[in-house]
């Protein structure tokens, strides 16, 4: 069975298609999006290994001709001299503004060769085939790419939305358990940040979702995706609603940073982190009841994932220099922090007036649990 969610963007909409199987259907799904028999992979040595032979044998059965380039893997990929080969290479490949170029990975190849094909000829077209979780349900959705900088994370991009999105949930299958879990916090955010109906389904059959239960999966990622077009249909830019997909990030993007984003914290774990921190200051400023921020842990703890500060290896910088790490991230406006903060499960606001005091006082109590 495959789902398919559009995003309606006028002159930009595109389809985000979601199912198991898709990847070896790769050829015949992308052949109405071509021009010439002819596309280009990006993708990574990990993927390659997995899914690139599929990718071509599908390729190959609709008459269409790849090349490959392959990236390192990991968080280091995603910067200025992994993004300068790749945009060579693609130049080398002759590829033009009407070709397609194939993301085949996770967030990092996505995010990364999303920008080069926002910049490559002033905008190159691109599916987004994502293999991770966390790929699936946020980051190949919604055309937001670009690359890190040492001065923070996701500094340098472009918005460049992408021609189709296949997300084929059978790749997850090959998934590192902790991955899976970490791309979870990433589906749960969803629930927490607009829909309490689905954190309630969440709470239930969110152990099957680990187990890899596949309807499960198909309806976990559907719903996510579902969201996130809705909010991207409204807000393509993040001038309102769309900061609402960054519950938890504002303290995900500091503990990556006070982790060197390394191994000590995965994207997705962080942002678990961050929600249940996120809850919690809600829950403190009056906002929320208790009940909330005990639901969110509580969920978190029962599907093994990392919930709290004293759950990531290692020594944390203090609170305030925690809160000065936030200063960097791209939601900070005229200054001030901006937090997603919830009046309940499924019910999340932008907040700009958080007192930093406040924040410092919840991270300090956060460190000393
Ligand atoms: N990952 C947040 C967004 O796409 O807006």
């Amino acid at each position: 069975m495959v789902n398919v969610v559009p995003v309606n963007l006028g002159a930009r909409a595109y389809e985000v298609r979601i199912g198991a199987g898709l990847l070896v259907q790769i050829g015949a799904q992308i052949a109405p999006l071509l021009r010439r028999k002819r596309v280009v992979i990006v993708t990574d040595e990990v993927v390659a290994r997995l899914h690139l032979a599929t990718a071509l044998q599908g390729l190959a059965e609709a008459g269409i001709a790849a090349e490959t380039l392959t990236l390192p893997p990991g968080e280091a990929t995603k910067g200025w001299p992994q993004f300068t080969r790749t945009v060579e290479w693609l130049l080398e490949q002759k590829v033009e503004r009407r070709d397609i170029v194939v993301a085949l990975g996770g967030g990092v190849v996505g995010d990364l060769v999303g920008f080069a094909c926002a910049v490559l000829r002033r905008g190159v077209r691109f599916v987004q085939v994502p293999t991770s979780l966390l790929a699936q349900v946020d980051s190949s959705v919604g055309g937001k790419t670009g690359i890190n900088s040492v001065q923070g994370k996701n500094l340098i991009g472009a918005f460049h939305q992408p021609s189709l999105v296949l997300a084929d949930i059978g790749v997850l299958d090959t998934l590192p358990p902790r991955d899976l879990l970490a791309g979870y916090g990433e589906v749960v955010k969803y629930g927490l940040l607009g829909d309490a109906a689905f954190f309630d389904y969440l709470e239930t059959q969110g152990p099957a979702l680990a187990r890899h239960d596949r309807d499960v999966i198909l309806r976990a990622v559907t719903r996510s995706v579902e969201m996130k077009a809705g909010i991207v249909e409204r807000d393509e830019t993040e001038e309102g609603e769309r900061a609402l997909l960054n519950l938890g990030h504002t303290f995900c993007h500091a503990l990556e940073q006070a982790t060197g984003y390394s191994d000590r914290l995965l994207h997705g774990e962080g942002v678990a982190i961050g929600c249940a921190l996120a809850f919690e200051l809600s829950q403190r400023l009056g906002l929320c009841s208790q009940e909330a921020p005990s639901r969110v842990r509580a969920h978190l703890r029962a599907m093994g994932m990392k919930t709290d500060l004293a759950d990531i290896p290692g020594d944390l910088p203090g609170a305030e220099a925690l809160v000065t790490l936030m200063g960097q991230d791209k939601k900070v406006i005229d200054g001030k922090l901006r937090f997603i903060l919830a009046r309940g499960i499924g019910d999340a606001f932008v907040a700009d007036d958080v007192p930093p005091a406040m924040v410092t006082q919840l991270l300090q109590d956060a460190l000393h649990r």
